[in-house]
């Protein structure tokens, strides 16, 4: 008997959670790192829980912690738990490969992305039911933006005005992501990549600046800044 959150529901959420966290700095996988006294992953998937449309949640996680990352989400919401690989799009393809069938819209999302608001999940899964086939949370870029050369000298300013910077979760029709999973040869850092390698269109909509992705320790020391300002966010619901 799989675990299931809503069994009625029609999405199954991957969560890529087997980094190292190198640019975090020393110390445990990243997913297992503390915020607010709780490991990233916890947050992440107690985000998740609250979306009722959710039925499967798949967690790839570090190879040696299988076990305790089941036994650490056992209180927090039925996930699955398998071990993920050495790059995040092997993660992804082992909890791809291990959903059951059934749902047919499947988010990606990370488990860095530990205080995403549920209403932005359940957002990207709407955008998949009202028909894309890939759906991904972009936030325009802030920063001018330069290309440069390899001894950093700058060769162009980029117009600014047409890029966006691309969060999780990204959402698509199941059939799409097996498809673009299976057709990829080089490892990307995101799933919609994959997919427009197959040359299906991706559809974005408004992101949200909490689903900003913990990467160095500025962006951990200013989650914990944000859950002590606000100690609702990672429980807040979606009616919230
Ligand atoms: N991830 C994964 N498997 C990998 C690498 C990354 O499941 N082999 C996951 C991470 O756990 C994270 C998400 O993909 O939730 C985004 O990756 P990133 O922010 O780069 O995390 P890390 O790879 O852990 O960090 P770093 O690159 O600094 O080592
Ligand atoms: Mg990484």
């Amino acid at each position: 008997m799989t675990a299931q959150l809503n069994p009625r529901g029609d999405v199954a959420v991957l969560v890529p959670a087997a980094g190292a966290g190198v640019r975090l700095g020393p110390g445990r996988p990243k997913a297992l790192r503390l915020l607010a006294g709780e490991p990233l992953l916890v947050h992440a998937v107690r985000g998740i829980s609250f979306v009722p449309s959710v039925r499967t949640i798949m967690v790839a996680a570090p190879a040696a912690e299988v076990d305790a990352v089941r036994e650490l989400l056992a209180p927090v919401a039925p996930v699955q738990v398998v071990p993920g690989g050495a790059e995040r799009q092997a993660s992804v393809a082992a909890a791809l490969a291990a959903v059951p069938t059934g749902p047919e819209i499947i988010l990606v999302h990370d488990a860095a992305r530990a205080l995403t608001p549920p209403m932005l999940i359940d957002s990207v899964a709407a955008a998949v039911r009202a028909g894309a086939a890939a759906a991904i949370p972009v936030l325009p870029v802030v920063d001018t933006v330069k290309e440069v050369t390899g001894d950093e000298l700058v060769l162009r300013t980029v117009d600014r005005s047409r890029l966006r910077a691309v969060q999780t979760p990204q959402g698509f029709r199941r059939s799409v992501l097996t498809a673009a999973h299976a057709a990829a040869d080089d490892p990307l850092t995101d799933d919609a990549g994959l997919v427009e390698q197959l040359g299906e269109p991706v559809t974005c909509i408004p992101g949200s600046e909490y689903a900003f992705k913990i990467t160095r320790p500025f962006d951990l020391a200013l989650a914990e800044h944000l859950l002590a300002e606000s100690p609702g966010q990672a429980t807040r619901t979606l009616s919230s």
